[in-house]
């Protein structure tokens, strides 16, 4: 069961300061959808759109993918894949924020990421509408607020720490106005839910904020949920399991080209190394399936996918989605997508699983990193995380090839028995089951690497 904690409150209530220590202390996820109607107001402002014309934002907004993710426990913000987390805390995309967040258009467009997050998540939600539009199921809701005095004063200390030169007036003057539009606007404004409990820090330190907070929502949890927080943390779910349906058939002329480039890479292949496969029988004919392997190359999700007859995709580091054109065109044309390292979020999970659902096939590397000696190293749980989640096979992988890769080596490509999650009564993302896949995906890669 996920806790859902609705943070509500005027700008400058120091919200986002003390729900994201809030949350840490609780063990939560710290949400700040601020963050991604700033990250909007941010691109309009970078394609120089007129912010008073509702229907030219709105007709921007498919060009926009906004993104959370977690480095280290921090929360940053990627719009259309730029890290933004700092480029979106000025006075001018504050202001331009208010106004753009008032457009239905765009706050539909943030609805059903927002919920999401909410819905796999026990989470801290800051912003406006939280309690009254977005999460008006909470369990817990909070209305945070402090005198405009009592803000502008803080909020002009952070500008000065960070360089802005702006008067006290003029920081008290944008916060009324700020206000104004965010409580006036007729698109979810600015209000305090009913059920909302009131916490104000005009005269409290932020230390004294948090504490409240973390007490209001502890307090306030309801009985049969602090009952379930007992579960031992090994049976705890980490995400809801949505098996792939495995209806879904990709584009005709997408397999049509992913084939003809698998057939003519074959033979450059076969003449660049002296290569061949076994195991060709295990791979599955249908698509959604995971392919994991041990880790030798870069060439090795185009080893993997030469038998593979429907298209892969792979995660692969943002690093190198930035080197030369014809290199990232050809490791997208074999479905790679970008991973931020260290993000460790579930956004992750959820973009593995949509290739899955979509029919894709899924090439993971579980180690991570490339085994330079050719030893199997123990592997992280994430692929297990995604075959659990979207309950589906597994075909272990091992490339064998000595040393370094060069012209005419002998490359073995073995394809492994595919594993069920459910065959192995893996019906959960607890802990304890994945630890049990992942071991089960491990021993199976060690087998076929020789
Ligand atoms: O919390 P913040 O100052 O980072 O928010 C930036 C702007 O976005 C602010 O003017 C109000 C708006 N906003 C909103 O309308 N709804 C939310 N849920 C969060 C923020």
């Amino acid at each position: 069961m996920t806790i859902n904690v609705a943070l509500d409150g005027p700008s400058g209530a120091g919200k986002s300061t003390i729900a994201r220590a809030a949350a840490i202390k609780l063990g939560y996820v710290y949400v700040d959808t601020g963050a991604m109607y700033r990250s909007i107001a941010l691109f309009m402002l970078n394609k120089g759109v007129d912010l008073e014309n509702e229907g030219a934002v709105a007709a921007l907004l498919p060009e926009i993918d906004v993104k959370l993710t977690y480095e280290n426990g921090e929360q940053r913000v990627l719009l259309n894949g730029e890290d933004v987390s700092e480029k979106i805390r000025t006075s001018e995309v504050s202001m331009a924020a208010s106004k753009t967040s008032s457009y239905p258009e765009v706050r539909k467009f943030l609805l059903g990421l927002q919920k999401d997050i909410a819905s796999k998540n026990s989470i801290i939600m800051d912003g406006r509408d939280i309690g009254t539009v977005i999460l008006p199921d909470a369990q817990v809701k909070i209305f945070l607020t402090a005198s405009a005095e009592k803000r502008a004063e803080r909020r002009l200390k952070e500008l000065v720490e960070k360089g802005e030169s702006i008067s006290y007036d003029e920081v008290l003057a944008d916060i009324i106005k700020r206000d104004e539009q965010d409580m006036n606007r007729e698109t979810a404004p600015l209000k305090r839910a009913d059920d909302a409990i009131l916490v104000d820090t005009s005269d409290l330190t932020l230390e004294e904020s948090i504490d409240k907070v973390y007490s209001t929502v502890v307090n306030n949890i309801p009985k049969e949920e602090k009952a379930e927080k007992k579960v031992s943390s090994r049976d705890r779910e980490l995400m809801p399991v949505r098996p792939i349906s495995k209806k879904h058939k990709l584009n005709f002329f997408d397999v049509f080209f992913y084939n003809l480039l698998r057939y003519i890479v074959i033979g450059i292949y076969h003449i660049y190394y002296n290569i061949s496969y076994e195991g060709v029988d295990n791979v599955p004919k249908d698509g959604g399936n995971i392919f994991a392997s041990n880790h030798r190359s870069y060439q090795d999700p185009v080893f993997i996918a030469l038998h593979a007859r429907i298209p892969i995709s792979y995660m692969a580091k943002e690093e190198l989605f930035h080197k030369n054109v014809f290199f990232t065109a050809l490791i997208k044309a074999f479905g790679a997508f970008p991973v931020v390292r260290g993000s460790g979020d579930t956004s992750v999970i959820d973009t593995s699983v949509e290739k899955l659902e979509k029919g894709r096939n899924l090439v993971i590397f579980p180690e991570g990193t490339r085994s330079k000696d050719g030893k199997v190293g123990k592997g992280k749980t994430g692929v297990a995380l995604v075959a659990a989640v979207a309950q589906t096979k597994v075909v272990p992988v091992g490339i064998n090839f000595e040393g370094k890769l060069k012209f005419r080596k002998r490359v073995v490509v073995r394809y492994g028995k595919p594993i069920e999650p459910k065959e192995l009564g893996i019906t959960s993302t607890s802990p304890r089951d994945l630890k049990k896949i992942k071991s089960e995906i491990m021993e199976n890669i060690v087998d076929l690497v020789h």
